[in-house]
């Protein structure tokens, strides 16, 4: 099968990995790809939402899969411009892609399925008093959101109800353009969070390995939010009991939700769970409430979940695209993996680019195509903000580069990620050295 995989980062550079481990992959194409996701198939320069290159490519390559990274693309219907072709598209339809591109449309969808997650309401500009009542009524601290897309940080949580009310009006006001011209208010939900992936053809389900996202630029989850500086995965509080109530009380009435309302979805869906830990609603401690939904997989999760994925990636999507994926069988690597980012100086505030990057050969690394059991005691470099300039690999973003490693449990692929870490130079360079650290409490 030739597959086209969209994006650039390296949730990316992991699934075209995987991708491209799959004999059932005669040809794998990325746009635009970066640095790093050529050592996996070839990059084409076109962007996700350019959808008439996209077609033109598509139909000279004879492309049968497009798989699609980031949420975009999504939002904005690639799923429906390929409906009715012979193309298959890996995610969800316009309609169902809401579940990312609206807040609101998450949380009623939420209501009408009966899915634990936060109490809410919705307020656009003209209802600014009713919004202020309705803050009174919560308890601190407040949970202000975006409704639409706001590149990751459309959420302010705020520690006094002044703040809250002062926020709510600059939010409404226009601080994230048209994405906040509705904003929704909700209760504080207090717990440890976790990634969830499901992979769907629009009934039949499979649980991904749960991953967990170190958000903070700082070592102690400290400092300003980033895209990401680490994950590991699995997550021991995510154990039998909690992921048996994931599966009844949020899974399985999303999946039915979505078909009896007639939302087509195939592909990857992303439960942004948190493990409260005291009562609300009628929920106890120790249950998992949905903070948010993601028409896609996470980065950097993608990073530790794919290389958990043993079985055939292309097996599991064709499953999805036919609708057969109870057919197909996920299995799972019992070992642990973390991933580390190396980011450039400064970031998540202003960065340089350009810096060139060298280590990237050491032994420690896999090069190419290697599949999972020959990269034990190795780490596994994904790309995401790289290019290549003059025949150097240069740093190209603010997440650069992730280091990804095995081991029997997280200390092990932690202290391994750590040499890799080391081992890749340039100028600028910034890691955390605890990701994964937090959970030794749940072992
Ligand atoms: P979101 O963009 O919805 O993922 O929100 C970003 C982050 O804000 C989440 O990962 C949580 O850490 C936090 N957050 C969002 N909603 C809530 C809530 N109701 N209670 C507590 N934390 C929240
Ligand atoms: N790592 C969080 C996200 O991909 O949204």
């Amino acid at each position: 099968m030739k597959i086209l995989l969209l994006g650039s980062g390296g949730r990316e550079c992991a699934i075209a990995w995987k991708l491209a481990q799959s004999s059932r992959c005669t040809k794998l194409f990325i746009a635009p790809g970066n640095a790093g996701t050529g050592a996996y198939g070839e990059n084409v320069a076109i962007k996700v939402n350019e959808f008439d290159k996209i077609k033109d490519f598509v139909a000279a390559n004879c492309i049968e899969m497009i798989v699609v990274g980031p949420e975009d693309p999504l939002v904005n219907g690639i799923y429906d411009f390929f409906k009715g072709t012979d193309v298959k598209v890996i995610g969800p339809s316009k309609a169902a892609a809401q579940l990312e591109g609206s807040k609101d449309f998450c949380k009623r969808f939420m209501m009408r399925n009966n899915i634990p997650t936060a109490r809410y309401q919705s307020f656009t500009a003209a209802e600014y008093d009713e919004a202020c009542k309705f803050l009174e009524t919560l308890q601190a601290p407040y949970v202000l959101k975006a409704d639409g897309l706001a590149a990751g940080k459309g959420v302010l949580i705020l520690p006094t109800l002044d703040e809250a009310k002062r926020e709510l009006k600059e939010m409404l006001g226009g601080m994230f353009g048209a994405a906040s011209a509705t904003v929704v208010i909700e209760e504080f939900m207090s717990g440890i969070e976790c990634s969830v992936f499901v992979l769907t053809d629009g009934k039949n389900y499979k649980i991904l390995p749960v991953a967990k996202d170190y958000k903070r630029i700082g070592e102690g989850d400290t400092g300003l939010n980033t895209g990401g500086m680490g994950n590991c995965s699995p997550v021991p509080f995510a154990n039998d009991e909690f992921m048996q109530k994931v599966e009844e009380r949020i899974v399985k009435p999303t999946i039915a939700g979505l078909s009896k309302e007639g939302l087509e979805y195939k592909g990857f869906i992303f439960l942004g769970l948190i493990r409260m830990d005291r009562p609300i609603q009628n929920y106890r401690a120790g249950d998992p409430m949905v903070i948010e939904y993601n028409v896609r997989m996470g980065d950097p999760e993608t990073e530790v979940v794919m290389p958990r994925i043993k079985s055939d990636l292309v097996e599991l999507l064709d499953g999805v695209a036919n609708g057969n994926l109870d057919e197909k069988t996920l299995e799972i690597d019992p070992r642990a993996s973390v991933t580390v980012v190396l980011v450039s100086g400064g970031y998540p505030g202003s960065y340089e680019k350009g810096k060139v990057m060298t280590g990237m050969d050491d032994e420690l690394f896999t090069q190419g195509v290697v599949a999972p059991e020959d990269s034990h005691r190795k780490s596994i470099l994904f790309h995401a903000g790289t290019a290549k300039k003059d025949g150097n690999v240069v740093t190209a973003g603010g997440r650069v580069i992730c280091v990804t490693s095995y081991g029997n449990n997280r200390d092990e692929a932690l202290a391994q990620s750590m040499s890799g870490a080391e081992l890749i130079q340039f100028e600028g360079k910034y890691y955390r050295r605890d990701i994964g650290k937090d959970l030794a409490a749940w072992d």
